[in-house]
């Protein structure tokens, strides 16, 4: 017998994102080529007749596993029933933003999409943020979604995670596939710390394989750091299809057991891991059982990355202070 279709929510559905995750989800790529989808797509109203554009070309893939496709603005529509709610809709970063210059505008979106879901989302719902800026949206969903548990609220680093991997691998003159164990502390934004320390090449450390440590020190750290920059500053735009695909990624890894000797970078409320502040949504090595997932612990920090990851942490307490009013309301 066929599987119940598993009901997927993604806002911002008519955004260059979701051009290329939609149709990713709809394919099978996402859960599985034996999982059938229904797609509930949230727009703000301006946005609803391009969103009627995307459903048509969603419907004329007749894709196998498309269920069915709803639209809306209506948030307590848009989340109902759903096991995954994608929040992706938010204002992209321009040329001379930093992320945290979205704050402010995008902020106010996640505490009612956080309540709409605790609401009306299906008993197992889970919740991944892609929005910028992603840690703190997470926190200001989680923080209105009380009735739900924390570790339901994730946010994406592992764009930064494939960055990552691939400027090693690149450095190392070596397949992406020989890069494992590459973790991204801290916030999605500038200050985030790739860390090479605990990262393998073939099984070996970084750092015994690649000689260059100032480059590992300097340029690897920042060409992933300002990846997003550079992108918007090519493209006119920011990143569209690789954001897609780790998102893709991620969510396949918080639903797969994570490969021995790995680990997958993901935004998670902190329990007070290695000394992070508790309830602050922070980029961590995280492995995954399948369907509960564990921070790893024994990463080795050497004061150098002590220093880097106090940096990306002082930045989320600056940004969770800057939304204190937002959580007070929520
Ligand atoms: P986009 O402007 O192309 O699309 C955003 C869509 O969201 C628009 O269609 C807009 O109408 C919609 N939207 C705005 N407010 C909404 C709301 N309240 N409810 C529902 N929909 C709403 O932007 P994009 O390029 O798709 O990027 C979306 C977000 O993802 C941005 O915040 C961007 O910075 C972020 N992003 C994050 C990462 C990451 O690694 N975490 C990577 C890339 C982009
Ligand atoms: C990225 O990392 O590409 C995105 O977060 C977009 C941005 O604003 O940098």
């Amino acid at each position: 017998m066929a599987n119940k279709p598993i009901s997927v929510a993604v806002t911002g559905a008519a955004g260059q994102i979701s051009y290329s995750l939609l149709f990713r989800i709809a394919s099978g790529a996402l859960f599985g080529l034996d999982q059938p989808v229904s797609l509930r797509l949230i727009e703000v109203d301006p946005a609803l007749r391009a969103l009627e554009g995307v459903a048509m070309e969603l419907d004329d893939c007749a894709f196998p596993l498309l269920d069915s496709i709803e639209m809306t603005s209506d948030l307590k529509v848009g989340f109902d029933g759903v096991n995954w709610a994608i929040l992706v809709g938010a204002m992209p970063r321009k040329a001379g933003m930093e992320r945290g210059d979205l704050l402010g505008i995008n902020g106010k979106i996640f505490g009612p999409q956080g309540a709409a879901i605790a609401a009306h989302g299906a008993s197992d719902v889970k919740v991944f943020v892609v929005g910028n800026p992603c840690n703190t949206n997470s926190m200001i969903a989680r923080d209105a979604a009380k009735d739900l548990p924390a570790d339901r609220f994730f946010a994406m680093t592992r764009l930064d995670q494939n960055r990552a991997k691939s400027q090693l691998a690149k450095k190392a003159g070596v397949a992406v596939t020989e890069v494992s164990n590459v973790a991204i502390w801290g916030n999605h934004s500038a200050t985030q710390f790739p860390d090479f320390l605990n990262a393998r090449i073939s099984g070996r450390p970084v750092v015994d394989v690649i000689e260059d440590h100032d480059w590992l020190h300097g340029d690897f750290i920042t060409t992933v750091q300002k990846r997003g920059a550079a992108i918007i500053d090519a493209r006119g735009a920011s990143s569209a299809a690789s954001a897609a695909s780790a998102a893709i990624d991620s969510i396949k890894s918080i639903i797969t057991p994570t490969p021995e000797g790995d680990c997958v970078s993901l935004v998670v409320p902190s329990r007070g891991e290695y000394g992070i502040e508790e309830g602050l949504q922070f980029g961590f090595p995280i492995r995954s059982d399948g369907t509960s997932w564990r921070v790893v612990e024994g990463f080795d920090l050497d004061d150098f990355a002590k220093s880097k990851i106090a940096i990306t942490t002082n930045e989320l307490i600056a940004e969770r202070q800057e939304i204190k009013a937002i959580l007070a309301n929520s």
